[in-house]
């Protein structure tokens, strides 16, 4: 395997796949400036032009609460051009595609398993959910889907990012403690994509989260707690805990989607790390790139 096609190139997942690319790998990104995956034609024609051995999903609609408004923008995105990702890739080329905890609901109260029955509550989750099953009815043989949740990183716009930028502007914050789910660095999951590329020809659902099933609320206290140990916060923040239910927004969210790992554990022989370590490194990044 040596040509890989990446979607989404440009996205806070994407940016991280494409700068973690394994050297023998011939790799063209693709953003919106470049490549519409709504755009069926025009998707068609640059596969078969390139001709991949693997093409890396990580193009979507990702605004949750703004679906609830654009339904059919969320539905052209997340589910109608996966299906023409799919139906115009040949049986022998691979697809990874990224999926979200978001197409559970909160009934289970264990980690969800790739087996586990999904049940989205959003036009987003379903959205997504929609994208899975076009995957797997039209592209069977050669594609896997890899879900994660509460996905972050050290650039753009995610929920540490957005923290850190609260935490410094004011001296009191309300955040959600009663939605329950795991914390994922974006930065171990493109390592990740690359360890499913090159080392597993097989086809499936998997998931991939850091370990630990916590709430924003905790997310947010430990994420204070590291910042202000590794000096990126120097201001004191009041962190209270509240409800959901005192944070309406306009997409319903699963109180409890944390995914089990152990799947891809066990197939690819890795470990998930702490969520606690993989913030630390994140916010290492971000104290270097402070220099
Ligand atoms: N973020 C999370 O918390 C989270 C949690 C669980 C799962 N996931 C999944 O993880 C994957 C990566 O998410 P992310 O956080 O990296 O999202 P992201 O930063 O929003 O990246 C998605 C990228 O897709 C691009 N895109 C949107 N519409 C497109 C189109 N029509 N044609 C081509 N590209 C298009 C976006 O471009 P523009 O920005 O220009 O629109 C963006 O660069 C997604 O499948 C998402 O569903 C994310």
């Amino acid at each position: 395997m040596n040509k890989v096609i990446l979607l989404g190139a440009a996205g806070q997942l994407g940016q991280l796949v494409a700068e973690s690319v394994p050297n023998n790998i011939q790799l063209d990104c693709f953003s919106p400036k470049t490549l519409d995956i709504t755009d069926h034609d025009a998707v068609k024609e640059l596969i078969r032009q390139i001709s991949p051995d693997l093409i890396i999903n990580a193009a979507a609609y990702t605004a949750v609460d703004n679906a609830e408004k654009q339904k059919t923008l969320a539905n052209a995105i997340n589910a109608d051009a996966v299906e023409n990702i799919a139906n115009s890739t040949p049986t022998e080329t691979r697809i990874i595609h990224v999926s979200t905890d978001f197409v559970f609901s909160s009934k289970s109260r264990h980690p969800y398993k790739p087996v586990d029955q999904i049940a989205p509550v959003s036009v987003y989750g379903k959205s997504k959910a929609d994208g899975e099953k076009a995957l797997i009815r039209h592209h069977p043989e050669n594609a896997i889907i890899l879900r994660t949740s509460w996905l972050y990183s050290a650039k753009g716009k995610n929920f540490l990012t957005t923290m850190l930028r609260l935490m410094a502007e004011r001296d009191e914050l309300s955040i959600v403690n009663d939605q329950f789910g795991s914390p994922t660095s974006a930065h171990l999951l493109a390592k990740i994509i690359w360890r499913f590329a090159l080392d597993y020809q097989g086809t499936g659902i998997y998931h991939w989260s850091d370990r630990g099933v916590i709430t924003w609320y905790d997310f947010a206290m430990e994420i204070y707690s590291q910042a202000r140990q590794l000096g990126i916060l120097n201001n004191e923040v009041n962190i209270k805990a509240i409800e959901a239910k005192d944070y309406p927004t306009p997409a319903a969210r699963p109180c409890y989607s944390a995914l089990d790992s152990s799947a891809t554990e066990t197939l690819l022989g890795v470990k998930t790390s702490p969520w606690q370590e993989e913030l630390y490194k994140v916010l290492k990044i971000i104290k270097e790139n402070e220099k």
